[in-house]
């Protein structure tokens, strides 16, 4: 009982912080979507000439034409047996042309998603997926991700405290070279995408109401614009808006693409008027290519002459969605339109031979595969100094205007420190009240380490998205990011502690001394620095908000246990020793004893009653130790914890599937001819072999015949031959 009553404090302190946890999921911070998520996704890629050099506007500033053109190409996903579970891809080959609109159609699941991060070179890499076929860029085969890329995901993530002018004109300072007018350039961006009324409204989170779903959207393709990059990808960029900020979102891509601008981008079920802004279609069902050329009547027309018309007044879109999807409404129906999608796939197959002899040629500038070695991949182009003066300001905005974040942490300040006063109040210098102080010193420095933590994991995942995209644009280095995070954030992160302090103090009559006060206070602010450098490192490494606001607590409640006030560092046992020296709640809890307990004096009622703090202090082991020992110690955890950040999001970069090496077309097609087989076939055995690898024998016949062509008439890259 009474070793309950001693602990009690304590535990109610950390119940509390676990109940403010679960209740209010975002209370400490606010922030859960303050880094507002709009669905869209837009991926834009950028070209490298053969010199290096940003291969992004002419001269004139015209957008440089790029045409994208792939073949076979093929997604597999195999399980642990390294057997095929799941094609993803199945042989889609297309091109996308400068100053077209090309849209990705079909069901969901069908690779769309899929398709577009391959022809980006962002497909998330993984070791259960092949990826194999041939990309080339005006002309030329690419084979890994590492070309110059801008890339935001199917999340697409601001900050949502800042205005859509003040969004576009950081990411212009950071990403635009120093001669160009950045005011200007924003303002005509602003324009361009008709963002111009919205462009001094915050981006707007749930909390706080900003821009609508389209702006947002429209918002995120200006960002990806900065660069100027002349491919444009985006993955549903309609889902989630309504019919008239879709139909805004696609007159915007429609008028990039007249621009100059190739333009991909996927769809679900468009209506009529949508469809008509496309140039060209492809429609995907199930991993295979179902149709691919120009959209409009001519797609109409060859599904009229494959025998399924169109009937008249009826969206095509929603035509072309019935023909391709299952119906799985009965056995009997599912039956029938799976064999129905099956033909409609092999004729298409065969015709699109005919049009791949087309592509042929393609590749065949010297078979060269673009290495990453000559594409280098993006540097920051300012200074740290600058990038740190930049990211600063974005920062302090975010941080300073989210009001109802704020408020709330500040009124979780004052509650619990009145909470914890009330219990505590007007403690004497009876023996009890040893008991009492520390637990009230071990509460408030639970209270704090867990306000931190918890604000610091509810956010960073997200932010950590974004900075992640904006690092792989090169946007800026780790360091002035880190470092302006702190910086920024550090006034109020220490602004609650300390109304935490201000309250408590007085109420409970700790040292009444005012600088024993600013010590107090001084303590818990570095902890909730610590706890917060904590929370950077668990957001870093945890997929998402749910996962690190798992996590963060779990460790923490090691650190709270190993906290110095419920097991005594001496009797534990030698394989845990190094977590006290290690917990963040012990070194601020061995602080602020220091602090309260040196000089004072206590009623002396027994003979073996405790008469000084001092004594005190012995008894938990703190006597031989400083004040200043103690804060260095939490001082080095907290940059223990900002190194580890540092360390992961320089390690977790994302990485992207490279394409399997494979021989080049015009290989291809003389072999295809060698063995009777057609390009596919051939191609798909190739993939197939070196996919399971067990079929090694049946490579070794191919790829002979392979090797028995010319080698002058076939330029086979080294991957190619090295694959034979
Ligand atoms: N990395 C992956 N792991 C498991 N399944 C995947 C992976 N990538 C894609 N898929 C599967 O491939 C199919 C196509 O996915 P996706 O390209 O996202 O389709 P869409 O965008 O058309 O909805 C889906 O069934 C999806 O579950
Ligand atoms: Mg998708």
């Amino acid at each position: 009982m009474d070793q309950l009553v001693r602990h009690a404090p304590a535990v109610l302190a950390a119940g509390l912080a676990v109940v403010t946890l679960r209740a209010f999921p975002f209370s400490w911070t606010g922030d859960d979507d303050s880094l507002q998520t709009a669905p869209s996704k837009a991926i834009i890629t950028e070209l490298e000439d053969e010199t290096g050099d940003l291969e992004v506007e002419n001269e004139d500033g015209s957008v440089k034409p790029v045409h994208v053109q792939w073949r076979h190409i093929s997604c597999v996903l195999m399980d642990k047996s390294e057997n095929v579970k799941k094609q993803v891809l199945k042989g889609i080959s297309g091109e996308a042309k400068p100053g077209r609109l090309l849209a990705i159609m079909g069901p969901s699941g069908s690779g769309k998603t899929s398709l577009i991060n391959v022809l980006a070179g962002q497909l998330p890499a993984s070791n259960r997926m092949r990826l194999t076929g041939h990309l080339f860029i005006n002309g030329l085969p690419v084979r890994n991700a590492k070309r110059t890329v801008a890339y935001v995901r199917q999340e697409d993530l601001f900050f949502s405290q800042l205005t859509v002018r003040e969004t576009l004109a950081l990411a212009a300072e950071l990403q635009l070279p120093k001669n160009v007018d950045k005011e200007k350039y924003v303002d005509d961006l602003l324009k361009r995408l008709g963002l111009a009324g919205c462009a001094d409204t915050i981006v707007g989170d749930k909390k706080v109401r900003g821009i609508s779903g389209g702006e947002k959207k429209r918002l995120s393709i200006a960002c990806e614009l900065i660069a100027s990059p002349s491919i444009i990808f985006a993955d549903e960029p309609t889902t989630g808006l309504d019919a008239f900020q879709a139909e805004q979102v696609m007159e915007t891509l429609r008028q990039l693409a007249l621009d100059g601008h190739t333009v991909i981008c996927s769809i679900h079920q468009p209506r009529g008027s949508i469809y008509a802004k496309f140039d060209d279609l492809i429609l995907l069902s199930n991993g295979s290519l179902v149709y691919m050329g120009p959209a409009g009547e001519k797609a109409l027309k060859y599904f009229e002459h494959i025998g399924y018309k169109c009937p008249e007044h009826e969206n095509p879109a929603e035509f072309f969605a019935d023909l391709i999807s299952i119906d799985y409404s009965s056995p009997e129906r599912e039956e029938i339109t799976h064999k129905k999608l099956e033909q409609v796939v092999k004729i298409f197959k065969s015709q699109m031979a005919e049009a791949l002899n087309g592509l042929e040629g393609i590749g065949d500038t010297g078979g060269v595969i673009v290495k990453s070695s000559s594409l280098k991949p993006n540097r920051p182009r300012i200074g740290w100094w600058k990038q740190f003066r930049i990211l600063l300001r974005r920062a302090w905005l975010q941080a300073t205007r989210d009001g109802p974040t704020n408020k709330v942490r500040g009124m979780m300040s004052v509650s619990s420190a009145l909470i914890f006063g009330s219990i505590f109040w007007r403690m004497g210098l009876l023996q009890t009240s040893i008991q009492d102080r520390l637990g009230l010193l071990q509460v408030a420095a639970v209270n704090t380490a867990m306000a931190a933590l918890t604000k610091t994991v509810n956010v960073f995942p997200k932010e950590r998205t974004i900075i992640q995209q904006e690092r792989t644009k090169g946007s800026y280095d780790l360091v002035p990011y880190l470092l302006s995070k702190l910086v920024a954030e550090a006034p109020i992160s220490a602004a609650f502690p300390l109304a935490f302090g201000c309250l408590v103090y007085p109420m409970t009559r700790l040292h009444p001394s005012l600088s024993r006060f600013l010590r107090f206070s001084g303590i818990i602010t570095v902890e909730s620095f610590a706890a917060s450098a904590m929370g950077l490192t668990v957001g870093s490494i945890a997929p998402s908000v749910e996962a690190a606001s798992a996590l963060g607590p779990s460790i923490m409640t090691v650190f709270i246990v190993f906290g110095g006030y419920y097991v005594n560092e001496q009797n534990t046992p030698i394989i845990f020793r190094w977590l006290p020296k290690v917990s963040m709640i012990r070194w601020a809890f061995q602080a602020l004893c220091i602090n309260e307990f040196r000089g004072l004096k206590f009623i002396k009622e027994k003979s073996f009653d405790v008469k000084t703090g001092e004594e005190a202090l012995d008894r938990l082991s703190f006597g031989n130790t400083t004040l200043r020992e103690a804060i260095v110690q939490e001082g080095r955890i907290a940059l223990f914890w900002y190194y580890l950040t540092y360390f992961f999001l320089k390690r977790n970069k994302p990485k992207y599937q490279e394409f399997e090496a494979l021989p080049q077309p015009s290989a291809l097609a003389q072999c295809s001819r060698a063995t009777g087989m057609s390009e596919e076939e051939f191609t798909d055995g190739i993939a197939k072999a070196i996919n399971s690898r067990a079929e090694e024998d049946e490579v070794r016949e191919r790829t002979s015949t392979l090797a028995s062509v010319k080698e002058d008439e076939v330029e086979l890259s080294d991957e190619g031959k090295n694959a034979l």
